[in-house]
């Protein structure tokens, strides 16, 4: 596997769940990876994990906040310091609202809770995209954003959290119109997901990690494709759009990767459970 051998990739949030996959992935694909986390704890762990699979060299961590602008300059000028260049960012840092709907949004707690969930999902893209305007004109690379089912499906979270991943799919249509033909802009758009995905602070749910366990047993049963997928398994989808030798047609678009939920029946979620039995295969 070496689809991005000599490219260099800056991603947020790399320290933890689906991020940590997409670093894991990247450098057997031959990649030099960039991470910018808020984790400290995170960081010095993922640094040592990486060390020990013998890819020291190709992995820089930096810690920094997404929703500082500094902080996303900072992690850009280091990765072109360190690796000559930069080809392709990956945002990725966010954080969920546990599905807090409106009846039970306190009213007091609704400006503080809108900026927590803006300011890392959305605002962390924006400033992520402005620092690594230059290099990224420069190698003609790309950009990747994680959204979520909740960036086109109700349900995925509350109206905060599917705001903002709502959000997110007018950035990466903005962004890849106002850049073509130069950087090319897209997004992976996963399912759920056991990570450590925390929530909002003003919320109180910033030490809360969502149901991992839970949604293992159930999102099975809810989605066409009958598991839940590991982050590792989605690590693919962003490999694709950083590909240059596969990501030539693709610009805009965003991968809706979340185990089928726009192929779900009227009747029932999925409609093949019989399948094997009615051609009379054996398993
Ligand atoms: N877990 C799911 O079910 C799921 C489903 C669909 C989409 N997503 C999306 O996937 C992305 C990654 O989330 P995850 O599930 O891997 O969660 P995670 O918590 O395991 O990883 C997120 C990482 O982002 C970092 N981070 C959070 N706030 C930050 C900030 N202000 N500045 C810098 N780093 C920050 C955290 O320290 C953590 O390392 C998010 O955008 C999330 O919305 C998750």
């Amino acid at each position: 596997m070496s689809r991005l051998k000599n490219e260099s990739v800056l991603i947020t949030g790399g320290a933890s769940g689906l991020g940590l996959a997409i670093v894991e992935r990247f450098l057997d694909e031959g990649a030099s990876v960039t991470v910018m986390d808020k984790s400290e704890k995170a960081t010095s762990a993922l640094t040592q994990k990486i060390k020990e699979k013998g890819f020291a060299d190709k992995l820089l961590a930096v810690n920094g906040d997404v929703r500082n602008y500094q902080d996303n300059e900072n992690a850009v000028a280091s990765c072109v310091a360190k690796f000559g260049k930069l080809d392709c960012i990956i945002g990725n840092a966010g954080i969920w609202d546990f599905s807090k709907s409106l009846v039970d949004l306190p009213v007091e707690q609704l400006d503080q809770s809108f900026d927590d969930l803006f300011h890392i999902n959305v605002k962390g893209y924006l400033y992520l995209a402005k620092a690594a305007l230059e290099p990224l004109a420069r190698s003609g690379g790309s950009m990747i954003f994680t959204v979520s089912n909740a960036g086109f499906y109700p349900d995925g979270g509350g109206p905060l959290y599917t705001a903002t991943k709502h959000a997110v799919v007018g950035l990466i249509r903005q962004f890849a119109f106002e850049l073509a033909p130069h950087i090319r802009v897209n997004g992976v758009a996963p399912g759920a997901i056991d990570t450590n995905l925390r929530g909002s602070e003003a919320l109180g749910q910033d030490e809360k990690v969502i149901p991992g366990k839970m949604l293992g047993q159930a999102i099975p049963n809810l989605v066409p494709v009958g598991v839940m997928p590991k982050p590792k398994d989605y690590a693919g989808a962003y490999v694709f759009f950083a590909s240059r030798e596969d990501n030539i047609p693709s610009t805009g678009v965003i991968l809706n990767h979340d185990g089928g939920l726009s192929a779900r029946g009227f009747t029932k979620n999925r409609g093949g459970d019989k399948l094997l039995s009615q051609l009379n295969i054996e398993v």
